[in-house]
């Protein structure tokens, strides 16, 4: 195979996360309490752009595409993008992260256009709560376009739950009793601490131990990894058509196993989720034509992978919360 993006502590990246807008029609208490504010017009990377990144990264190696946001479903020509994606050699996987608002409508092109696998975003299958968090009453319409995706053949699909003491009245009983016959892959994540969402880390923060010492109690096993399978950790149990991950940043050794890089949707390539400077890689994505402007945006990678530090260190930040508050000026 052929890994060419591998960095100083062995680790190999086959996996890009490709953000295609900033943008974001929700408002979910943990990342857009006020929802989405925009202040200056933006260019977001064009299908262009987009097609040359990719075809970058698929000459390093990389196999798997997943198109993130903001909302990658407010981009109109979002099926284009997952053709362009599935259409370049070396990319075997094309997969969406969204909040899910616009499966149902849409779904059926997206799935003709390519797509393998999508993640959607439910933090609570309660109505009265989903409302809460999201600010739209749109959980079933959301639950909908799921069933659509399963209908029409997509045959992974895992929802996110972000894990946080607000949210968390029955959060695990109402997902085992919806996975029971459901075959979907649902991932508690914790949650993470982001530059607008302080307070509500520090109010909200739970870890996953909780959940998986339930699980392990009540007769679930832990799914064996692949090496090239990143940071989740997966269950099942016989008597459940579906499955439940665990997504925990806080936990020792999550980075061990990171997979992954991210380019943003103004073009910056990001060695790690919170790492916030980022390599501007768009003038390299515009240097004449395709071909060369791949070549020069393979240099640009290749040079800032032996930049990769080996962990995000945020558990250091988690005991040092005082101090990363002080450090912010707080
Ligand atoms: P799969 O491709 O299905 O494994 O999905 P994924 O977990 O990589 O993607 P998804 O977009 O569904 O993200 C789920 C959660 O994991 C989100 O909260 C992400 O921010 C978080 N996440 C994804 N990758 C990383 C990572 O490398 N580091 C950290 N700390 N969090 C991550
Ligand atoms: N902590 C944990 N997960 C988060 N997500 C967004 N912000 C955070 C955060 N601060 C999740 C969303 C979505 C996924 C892409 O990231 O819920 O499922
Ligand atoms: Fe990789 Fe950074 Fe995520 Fe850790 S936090 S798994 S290093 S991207």
């Amino acid at each position: 195979d052929n890994y060419q993006l591998e960095d100083k502590f062995g680790r190999r990246f086959n996996y890009l996360r490709l953000s295609i807008t900033d943008v974001c029609n929700f408002s979910c208490s943990y990342c857009l309490p006020n929802g989405y504010q925009c202040d200056t017009p933006r260019e977001f990377l064009t299908q262009a752009e987009i097609t040359t990144v990719v075809s970058a990264f698929a000459k390093l190696g990389t196999k798997k595409i997943r198109l993130t946001g903001g909302e990658p479903c407010l981009r109109k020509d979002l099926p284009e993008i997952i053709k362009r994606c599935k259409a370049t050699s070396g990319i075997s996987e094309v997969a969406l992260t969204t909040n899910g608002f616009n499966l149902l409508n849409n779904v059926d092109e997206y799935k003709a256009a390519g797509l393998d696998a999508i993640n959607v975003s439910i933090d609570s299958l309660d109505p009265k709560m989903f409302q809460l968090i999201t600010g739209h009453d749109k959980l079933q319409h959301i639950l909908n376009g799921i069933a659509r995706a399963q209908q029409i053949g997509i045959k992974r699909i895992k929802v996110n739950a972000v894990l946080a003491k607000a949210f968390n009245h029955n959060q695990l009983k109402d997902y085992l009793a919806w996975i029971k016959h459901q075959r979907v892959t649902v991932r508690f994540i914790e949650l993470m601490e982001t530059g607008n969402g302080t307070q509500f880390f520090e109010q909200n923060h739970l870890s996953g131990q909780g959940v998986k010492d339930s699980l392990l109690a009540a007769g679930w096993l832990q799914v064996v990894k692949g090496t090239l399978n990143g940071p989740a950790q997966e269950f099942w149990h016989p008597d459940y058509q579906g499955r439940i991950g665990l997504i925990m940043p806080y936990s020792k050794d999550f980075c061990q196993s990171c997979n992954r890089l991210r380019v943003s949707a103004l073009g910056k390539l990001h060695l790690c989720l919170f790492a916030d400077q980022g390599i501007d890689l768009r003038s390299a994505l515009n240097s004449g034509t395709t071909e060369n402007a791949a070549e020069q945006t393979i240099k640009l990678i290749r040079s800032a992978m032996s930049n990769k530090t080996i962990s995000h260190e945020l558990d250091k930040r988690l005991t040092g919360a005082t101090k990363h508050l002080a450090m912010l000026g707080g």
